[in-house]
This record gives structure tokens, C-alpha cells and sequence, in this order.
């Protein structure tokens, strides 16, 4: 039960709204970091919290490509599919991962790391294809760089080809 572990940062987060149900979010986010994805359970409990239906949680949920219904793998890859990223090869990305890792968007790889999913845009649309996984950006993909990525993140488990959050204007730094 979330509110069992985490009754404090629970109260901390509705305290910052004004209308109870503004916490929808936070707290869906929340149940999401605690087991990867909002369980049915999460779901009923937030709308207890929060006074809502569970419908309502979960049309939620279904609409924020961010927050996930099942189980997803060690690293959740999401590839932007809208327009500008599309003009410049997002489709052929999601076939390049398809013949790396043998999965379609909504699938996982049998070894449970990876989860790959194709969403609407990430606000990065100057800097595409681009992707996100976990929390980091990664931005002007190639088929080199989603290579370097995956074997990186394989054996590592992090890749200094992430450019985090989408900044502009971009760090004097950044790479091209
Ligand atoms: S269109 Fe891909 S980030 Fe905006």
C-alpha cells in the first residue's frame, strides 16, 4: 500500500495544491517509481486518496504516455513519432531497434531490459530523431549512436551520449 510507505511525501504533495485532485499526477508518478508501472492496486488507492473514481485515474493514465500499465523493461525506450521527428527518420529508428533487440513498440525483451515504445513529441523537435529513456534525452540519434547506446547501457548501465532534459538554447557544449 503507497500510503503505508509513503504517507509523508503523500501529504507533502497534496499540500501543494489547492484542489485535492491536482495530486493526480504526482502521486500516479509516484506509485509508478515504487513498481515500475501504476499497479490496479495504486490506482484504487489513489482515487481513495484523492476522492476521484478509479475511471477517472484511469483515463488518466492512458492518456500520459509517461506512465505505464504494465510491467515495462530495465530501461524504457521512447521514441518520438511526431511529425518533425518523423521527417527526419524516426520510422527507420524503431526498424533499426526492431532488427537490434528482435522487439515491436509494446514489447519487451525476454531479458527484461529493454521496453521499447514510440510516443507523441517530446519537445525536443529541433534536435531529432530523438528518444527518451528512463528519464534522460537522447537527441540527433543515428544508427551508430543507438548502437554505442544499447551496448552501453547493456553493460554498463549508462551512456555518456544522453543529453538530458531538452535545454534551449543548448549548452555552449553540446554535442552535434
Ligand atoms: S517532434 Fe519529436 S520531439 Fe517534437
Amino acid at each position: 500500500m503507497l500510503k503505508e510507505k509513503h504517507q509523508k511525501e503523500i501529504d507533502d504533495i497534496i499540500s501543494r495544491y489547492p484542489v485535492r485532485r491536482s495530486a493526480l499526477l504526482p502521486l500516479l508518478y509516484l506509485a509508478q517509481r515504487e513498481d515500475g508501472y501504476v499497479t490496479e492496486a495504486a490506482m484504487k488507492e489513489i482515487a481513495q486518496i484523492l476522492k476521484l473514481t478509479p475511471p477517472q485515474v484511469y483515463e488518466t493514465i492512458t492518456f500520459y504516455t509517461m506512465l505505464n500499465l504494465k510491467p515495462v523493461g530495465k530501461f524504457h525506450i521512447q521514441v518520438c513519432k511526431s511529425l518533425m521527428c518523423a521527417l527526419v527518420g524516426s520510422d527507420q529508428l524503431i526498424g533499426w531497434f526492431h532488427s537490434k533487440l528482435g522487439i515491436k513498440p509494446g514489447e519487451t525483451t525476454p531479458d527484461k531490459l529493454f521496453t521499447l515504445s514510440v510516443v507523441e513529441c517530446l519537445g525536443a523537435c529541433g534536435t531529432g530523431p530523438m528518444m527518451q529513456i528512463n528519464e534522460d534525452y537522447y537527441e540527433r540519434l543515428t544508427e551508430q549512436k543507438v548502437d554505442q547506446i544499447l551496448s552501453d547501457l547493456k553493460n554498463t548501465g549508462a551512456c555518456p551520449l544522453k543529453s538530458g532534459p531538452f535545454m534551449w538554447p543548448e549548452p555552449s557544449g553540446a554535442k552535434k
